[in-house]
């Protein structure tokens, strides 16, 4: 944290539009997956990027790390790392900032990893093409320090197991120790915990945050888990139906949602002071892609929804500085619920109490 908001951000994403294809012949026009996502990440800061499943997150990070998923091209936008669009690389370009000072974790990471290598092999080759450290030893030696600073037991011998050979948490540490690696300015972990249980959950994360501590990385969290928002997240943005609804400071915004699917997302988090309070469970499913052709997509499942609603999208606007919103209707805000103190972060509840929010 360098204590300087007015720097420019390391990821600026500005409207970004990805489109799927439509089936080979299908006389369709593409879908739009992805409708005008705007965020930024500052160093030394993490933004949570939250929503039900199929909302959009994945496809957003992996159109940002320039890997859409098959049959899905970005369409329009801007994807600036330090100020440079990422949409005029080459693939070859690419590939290199990937390996360099874009990180990224994803939920699963044997994806990332390949099976038929031991995890040495894969650790001291990237060291061997990223770092070129021609020396075998050297690169060895690296790659126990790696292996130890992820807190990996006997790493000398670890060196000589496969990636089916760890657990999905000394998995997901050996993808975090390589991207310690390489020193990323930018990370984007897609859903890194979700596989894992509670207790390796917040291990994973520590680390993460020890390493963002250390390096001033920017990251972008994708969970679904609003509590890991709450404990590791500086901002936050919330993503319904391929759009960004709600963005802002984690603390303002969990104290005084101002989107109504915000508000329902948390109202089926449990009040800390409340813990009868029944959880509100958001009724209903998001709409497919492309489903809905006009107005708000939240409208259906919207208490607040009226006739302007269904008419057209409302614009984003800015309810407080810092804090945006694309709702006709947004929640008041609230005198009660307004400064949160720093305390209301730190109350917390231990989290394997809490139920987690959404289905994803
Ligand atoms: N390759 C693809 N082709 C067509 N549709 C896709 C493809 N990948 C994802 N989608 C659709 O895009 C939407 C967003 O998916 P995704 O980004 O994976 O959601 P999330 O990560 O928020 O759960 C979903 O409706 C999903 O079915
Ligand atoms: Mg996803």
């Amino acid at each position: 944290m360098n204590g300087k908001t007015e720097a420019a951000p390391v990821l600026a994403v500005e409207g970004l539009i990805a489109e799927a294809a439509p089936p080979a012949g299908s006389p369709q026009a593409p879908v739009r997956l992805v409708d005008g996502v705007s965020f930024s990440v500052h160093a030394g800061r993490t933004l949570g990027l939250v929503g039900e499943s199929g909302s959009g997150k994945s496809v957003t990070c992996l159109s940002v790390l320039g890997l859409p998923p098959a049959r899905v091209r970005v369409a329009g936008g801007r994807i600036l790392l330090r100020g440079d669009d990422l949409r005029s690389k080459t693939p070859a370009e690419l590939q290199a900032l990937r390996g360099r000072e874009v990180g990224m974790i994803l939920q699963d990471p044997m994806t990332s990893l390949n099976p038929l290598l031991t995890i040495g092999r894969q650790i001291t080759e990237m060291f061997r093409y990223r770092a070129n450290i021609e020396s075998r030893t050297e690169c060895e030696a690296r790659a126990v320090d790696l292996l130890r600073r992820v807190r990996i037991p006997a790493p000398e011998s670890r060196l000589k197991s496969y990636p089916h050979q760890f657990s999905g948490g000394m998995r997901q540490r050996v993808a975090i120790a390589m991207n310690l690696a390489c020193n990323p300015g930018l990370l984007i972990a897609d859903e890194p915990t979700t596989a894992l249980d509670i207790t390796v959950r917040l291990q994973i994360l520590d680390l993460l945050r020890e390493m963002q501590a250390e390096r001033g990385t920017a990251i972008v969290l994708v969970t679904h888990d609003l509590h890991l928002v709450r404990r590791y997240c500086d901002n936050v943005a919330v993503m319904y139906a391929g759009r960004i609804v709600e963005q802002g400071p984690v603390e303002a915004v969990f104290a005084q949602p101002r989107h109504p699917y915000t508000s329902g997302l948390l109202g089926a988090v449990p009040r800390l002071r409340q813990p009868q309070r029944r959880l509100t469970v958001i009724p209903g499913q998001p709409p497919l892609p492309g489903s809905i052709a006009q107005g708000c997509r939240f409208a259906p499942r919207c208490p607040r929804a009226d006739a302007d609603c269904t008419a057209q999208y409302p614009a984003t606007v800015e309810p407080q500085p810092g804090r945006s919103v694309a709702c006709w209707h947004p929640e008041p805000a609230s005198a009660s619920a307004a400064a949160p103190s720093a305390a209301s972060r730190a109350a917390s509840v231990p989290l394997e109490r809490l139920p987690l929010t959404t289905a994803s």
